[in-house]
């Protein structure tokens, strides 16, 4: 059982809810412009995390076949639960389980930067079929802006994170997370280097402002739950980062703080009182051709 990175990374919710949104049908034409794939194509999502571009990518290719592997075991088991209709496995992306020249399609999101490049494009390349399409998604810088009400933090707040930032617990270290990230010039010449032809980039914005009018009610309080949820799950993995630094009484107190904040935010737009609090998201999608 491996769950290295949805307990110390990047928990469940934080994943599936940021990703649907920024996975979801309104940029389903940009995305598949910038795919350009068969509609019944095979496809493998490597590093699929609790599968919400899985689930897109089902919604999108109703007739591909679609696999998604993660090395992760909650993530596997919460994606299989959530969408039983499609096949998940535990597989490490270092050592693909499939047979080479197998697949029509791989993609990934957010996953490269985490994986040694030779492991990465060669294991991706040495499973697609001649003529099959490598999809690399990263997040690129975007922007945040928090509402005043959640950004405002009160001395309880503060004196817990200041308890953990003084400890030397910094999982991204720990777990190498990032360590082979890439600038947009470089990533297109890499998956070159690894024998991919006719490589090209495109980059798809994701505009999540809750104030924003062609918002409705429900994707609007999604948009701000989903940031509820990230701000919870960085608290559930406090026992996990930071083991016997805060307290079960304490851990609940900074739930109830969160969830005081967000429900305000949440009171403050049914009252059509704007904060124009905004996450904008950048995607790159680099595409080759075996
Ligand atoms: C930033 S998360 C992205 C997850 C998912 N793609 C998403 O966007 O929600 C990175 C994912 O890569 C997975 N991962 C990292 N190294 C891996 C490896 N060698 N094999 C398989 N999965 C891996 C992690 O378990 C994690 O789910």
């Amino acid at each position: 059982m491996n769950t290295i990175w949805s307990d110390n990374i990047q928990n469940i919710g934080t994943l599936y809810h940021s990703r649907t949104l920024r996975f979801s049908d309104t940029y389903k034409e940009a995305f598949q412009n910038a795919f350009c794939i068969g509609k019944n194509a095979g496809i493998l999502e490597i590093g699929c995390g609790p599968g919400a571009l899985t689930q897109s990518l089902a919604r999108w290719y109703p007739d591909a076949a679609i696999t998604g592997i993660d090395r992760d075991s909650a993530f596997i088991q919460f994606a299989a639960q959530k969408a039983p209709q499609l096949k998940f496995m535990e597989a490490d992306a270092a050592a693909l389980p499939f047979a080479d020249n197998s697949i029509d399609v791989t993609i990934s999101n957010t996953v490269q930067e985490h994986i040694e490049p030779s492991k990465f494009f060669g294991e991706q390349f040495r499973v697609l079929k001649p003529g099959g399409i490598c999809l690399v998604l990263s997040a690129r810088r975007g922007i945040q802006n928090t509402a005043g009400c959640i950004a405002e933090e009160n001395s309880f707040e503060q004196e817990i994170w200041s308890r953990i930032e003084q400890l030397d617990c910094n999982m991204t270290e720990k777990y190498a997370v990032g360590q082979y990230a890439m600038s947009e010039s470089a990533l297109p010449t890499v998956m070159e280097r690894y024998g991919f032809r006719q490589v090209s980039t495109e980059y798809i914005v994701a505009n999540l402002t809750p104030d924003n009018p062609q918002n409705s009610k429900e994707l609007a309080h999604c948009m701000i739950n989903a940031h509820r949820q990230t701000a919870l799950d960085a608290v559930n993995a406090i026992p996990y980062t930071a083991p016997g630094v805060v307290s079960d009484v304490e851990l609940k107190q900074l739930r109830t703080r969160i969830n005081e904040k967000y429900d305000q935010r949440i009171a403050l737009y049914n009252e059509g009182i704007k904060q124009w609090d905004t996450s904008i998201s950048l995607t790159m999608v680099l595409r080759g051709v075996k």
